[in-house]
């Protein structure tokens, strides 16, 4: 609940990963919530109580939420003008096709715009959406020349932090929460919303709308360098016969530098980080900046080359790929989601497709979106359906279910005992007890 009992009402536009999971969250901490999408199905499935994406306990709270009757959907965005206190744009900003990377802002425009006809009396507009610096001030132009409004409408800035797979927790327990503002008024309601997570001691953080909409693409640019950082240095591990998960747990001890986000293998993927490095770079080279394109540029290119670098391990196994059967394990692009875009895995099960080999996909949860996207691989249910008669296993998504495979039963089933521990998470030394010839990029064999 708001600040001093204070409940508000909030609209939600965008039911995506970020958005549905910020309405449910928004409704649990004792707020009336509406959420609009322009996907009817999408709404549709939400009004019922399902979630269109996998997330650990997202769907319990949602259902909690609706039977509270805190949450509702809707495809009115005369409905959502009418509701709203505070109106939070979740809208997906994807890289634009052919556009040097840089950030696709139609949705949050068109978003923008839909719901500004509608805003008859003073009211917060929050953008929640990762964007370039710079978009919150045309947001504003464009919602007060459209809005009946207009100049009464308030706006903020208040990017999300949260990781798929931990997007619940990440909600309503974040590091920070961070406030762009530019005006007190509108610091003071950001603050009402997040009443309860900030009077359990989570730090509030209020500044500038454009140090806001930077400290989003900053952290975002960190992770992606830590990562780029060690799978470097797997690179200078395999050349010079060390072994990178000492370096990393060794170096990672130091509390300046930590463990966390040090972790080598195929490097990041998913719909935000890649795209948000590479928007990132168009903005600082739209601005200049050349040394943060050098950067980032680097950064992207040493993460996508840990995908050539696991293709070049396969030729290396098992020679030419056409017609070789390969098992791959994972299909999203992180462990405990079923998002895809921008998978590692997949982009991998790809190229080895189009060099001609037969390649079966497992997945928990993520094969049905990996089958809309590739249709041409192969699904299999099981680990074991996946590498009957297999010449090579690939480990590409560190699903902890296949922390706990026996090798000695996988090795039953395939033609060729080899392994490439694409993200270094497997027992190399129990599955070469087992008879497993095993590969891990970065560790020596
Ligand atoms: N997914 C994450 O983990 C995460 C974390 C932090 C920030 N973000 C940021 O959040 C934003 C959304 O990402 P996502 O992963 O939720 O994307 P998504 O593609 O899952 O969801 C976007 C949703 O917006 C809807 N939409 C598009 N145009 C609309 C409109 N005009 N009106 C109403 N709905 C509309 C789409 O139908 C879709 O359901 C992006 O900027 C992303 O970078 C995402």
């Amino acid at each position: 609940m708001g600040r001093n009992g204070q409940i508000l009402r909030i609209s939600v536009i965008g039911t995506g990963y970020l958005g549905l999971t910020h309405a449910v969250c928004m409704a649990d901490l004792g707020h009336e919530v509406l959420a609009i999408d322009v996907d009817a199905e999408k709404l549709a499935k939400a009004a019922r109580g399902e979630t269109p994406f996998f997330e650990p306990g997202l769907e319990p709270l949602l259902r909690k939420n609706l039977d509270a009757g805190r949450l509702r959907f809707t495809d009115s965005f005369a409905e959502v003008g009418e509701f709203g206190d505070v109106h939070f744009i979740c809208v997906g900003t994807p890289q634009v096709k052919d556009g040097g990377g840089s950030a696709d802002l139609s949705y949050v425009f068109s978003a923008a715009e839909a719901l500004a006809p509608h805003l008859t009396r003073p009211t917060l507009l929050v953008g929640k959406s990762t964007v370039p610096v710079g978009t919150s001030r045309e947001i504003i132009a464009r919602v007060h020349a459209a809005a009946p409004a207009g100049e009464l409408v308030d706006y903020a800035f208040n990017p999300e932090f949260l990781r798929e797979g931990y997007a619940v927790q990440d909600s309503l327990t974040p590091d920070r929460i961070v406030f762009g503002v530019t005006s007190d008024a509108a610091d003071e309601l950001m603050r009402a919303v997040y009443a309860i997570p900030l009077a359990s001691g989570i730090p509030g953080l209020t500044m500038d709308l454009e140090t806001a909409e930077l400290v989003k693409v900053a952290a975002n640019s960190f992770l992606a360098t830590k990562i780029s950082f060690i799978n470097v240095m797997a690179e200078m591990c395999e050349a010079s016969g060390a072994d990178v998960i000492r370096l990393a747990d060794a170096i990672g001890i130091d509390e300046r530098i930590g463990r966390k986000f040090l972790s080598p293998g195929l490097g990041f993927g998913g719909g935000c980080l890649p795209k948000d490095i590479r928007a990132f770079r168009a903005t600082a080279q739209d601005k200049g900046v050349d040394s943060l394109v050098d950067l980032l540029t680097t950064v992207d290119t040493i993460n996508l080359g840990r995908r050539d670098r696991v293709v070049t391990l396969a030729r290396e196994a098992v020679g030419d790929l056409a017609g070789k059967r390969i098992a791959v394990l994972g299909a999203a692009f992180k462990p405990n989601s079923d998002d895809i875009r921008d998978s590692p895995s997949l982009a991998i099960s790809g190229r080895l497709a189009d060099e001609g080999a037969i390649v079966a996909v497992h997945d928990p949860v993520a094969m049905a979106n990996a089958a809309r996207v590739r249709p041409d691989l192969r699904y299999a249910d099981s680990v074991h359906e996946a590498a009957q008669g297999a010449d090579l296993v690939l480990h590409l998504t560190e699903w902890a279910d296949y922390r706990a495979i026996d090798p000695d039963g996988l090795r039953s089933v395939v033609a060729n005992p080899v392994l490439i521990d694409g993200r270094c998470t497997l027992d190399a030394a129990g599955w070469r007890a087992a008879g497993w010839t095993v590969l891990v990029p970065g560790r020596p064999s």
